[in-house]
């Protein structure tokens, strides 16, 4: 397995890829509307049959799916086949109410399994290597994602999960994985107890990190890159869609995540009014499966903001980084703010690590921000004027590059929260 790609339709034509497509939404539009009676429903509703699909563009007369209509359906009306062809179930826990619950028939499995092997395989991961997951196990999809992905691709998986960081240090040391599979937050907190223990996490085994599950930018690739001296690429999905592996950002370009085209239809809408943006511009990600058996989706929503960049590596179209969730934007004082943004800045300073929190409270009718981030352990020592003066500069850039003032307040180290999975970047203290 020298070759470039994994599979011989990551380097297709267009014309193939698109004639691809246009089979499988097709087969999927018939699919959803003959056996998901809510979704027979909603084309009904809007006016459009199957059979009004001809050509890509014409998916822009049918409706999106969003999060609201997973709940209204909550937690099995969105599966096309009986619950007796379903293998497995996942969800995922959402901020509020209800779990987002998601199916898989075993070909879906065997899709999944395929196509995070696609992934490790674009990241750098070869079959022989050692693959080390953190990345929790159990309804959330990273875990056995990743580890039925590292298992087809005919990796020895280490399946260690979230959490006991003490002891996932010590693995590492032992069973020297060549890769790790895990959140971007989570890899920072291994790289602290690594140094709590006195090891140099350059000197670790790993060679390469596939890190996901929450937004990450360069400024964060590039410090995890230097503390383990290793290479981090970027692997995206959600729950809704498949879980891990509807893009994977390949090593050889590390230019933003490669879209599975051929399982997942990418589009980029205005979030305000839900007309289709043309490449390369910024707005909303939205979804459609092709294969999928289980769970159909159609037009899904993801809220994710991104753009959709020109094929590199591979045939397939990339995304951007995602910059941020649009239910993460905060808006202070009417200027739209992602977590990203500030995340960006504080990792421009070499004195500050990159482990923050970001407090919205309500001041009178306006809503305001402090930024809670801790020094590097190697910079505790600062006198409080040193520590005063950084917390002035940090939010002298934060004024002049993102527009809005906060109040940057230096917390002992070890006092922010670490995550074991996803990170929580925004705590909310306004009055509900
Ligand atoms: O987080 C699936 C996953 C697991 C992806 C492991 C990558 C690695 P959910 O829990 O359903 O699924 O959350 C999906 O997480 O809509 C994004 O907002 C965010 N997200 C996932 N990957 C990335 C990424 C998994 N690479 C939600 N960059 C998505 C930025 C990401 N955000």
């Amino acid at each position: 397995m020298s070759a470039k790609a994994f599979d011989a339709i990551e380097t297709a034509s267009r014309d193939e890829i698109i004639a691809l497509q246009t089979e499988r939404i097709a087969w999927t539009l018939a699919h959803a509307y003959r056996n998901i009676p809510y979704m027979r429903a909603k084309f009904e509703a809007a006016g459009v049959r199957p059979e009004d699909f001809k050509e890509l563009s014409d998916l822009a007369k049918f409706p999106f799916t969003t999060k609201q209509d997973l709940r209204e359906t909550y937690p099995f009306g969105m599966f096309a086949v009986p619950l007796s062809q379903v293998a497995r179930i996942h969800a995922s826990s959402g901020t509020t109410g209800k779990p987002t619950v998601v199916g898989y028939t075993l070909r879906d499995l065997e899709t999944w399994a395929h196509l995070m092997a696609r992934s490790i395989y674009a990241a750098g991961g070869r079959p022989g290597d050692k693959v080390h997951v953190s990345y929790g196990y159990g309804l959330f999809t990273g875990g056995l994602g990743a580890h039925y992905g590292a298992e087809r691709l005919g990796c020895t998986v280490i399946p260690f999960g979230g959490g006991q960081t003490e002891r996932q240090v010590q693995l590492i040391q032992d069973f020297a994985p060549d890769i790790i599979m895990v959140t971007p937050s989570y890899m920072l907190a291994i790289a602290d107890e690594f140094e709590r223990q006195g090891l140099d996490p350059a000197k670790s085994s790993l060679r390469l990190g596939i890190h996901g599950a929450e937004p990450w930018t360069q400024e964060m690739r590039a410090e995890i890159e230097k503390r383990f001296a290793i290479d981090a690429v970027d692997l995206y999905g959600l729950s809704e869609v498949i879980g891990p592996g509807v893009a994977q950002e390949c090593i050889e370009s590390k230019d933003g995540p490669t879209i599975w085209e051929d399982h997942f239809y990418p589009e980029i809408i205005d979030p305000q009014t839900g007309e289709v943006l043309p490449d390369g511009e910024l707005g909303e990600l939205v979804f459609t499966s092709l294969t999928k058996e289980a769970m159909p989706v159609i037009r899904y929503r993801t809220r994710d903001l991104t753009r959709l960049l020109p094929p590199t590596a591979r045939s397939f179209r990339r995304i951007a980084k995602i910059c941020g969730r649009s239910d993460d934007m905060l808006i202070i004082r009417g200027v739209n703010v992602f977590p990203s943004q500030i995340e960006e800045l504080i990792l421009k300073q070499p004195k500050l690590s990159p482990h923050y929190q970001l407090e919205v409270y309500r001041e009178g009718h306006l809503d305001a921000l402090n930024v809670h981030v801790e020094l590097k352990p190697e910079f505790a020592t600062l006198t409080a004027a040193e520590k005063e003066f950084i917390a002035h500069d940090l939010q002298h850039h934060i004024k002049s590059y993102v527009g809005i003032t906060t109040r940057v307040e230096i917390k002992p180290i070890g006092a922010i929260e670490r995550s074991i999975g996803k990170a929580k970047r925004v705590l909310d203290r306004r009055p509900k």
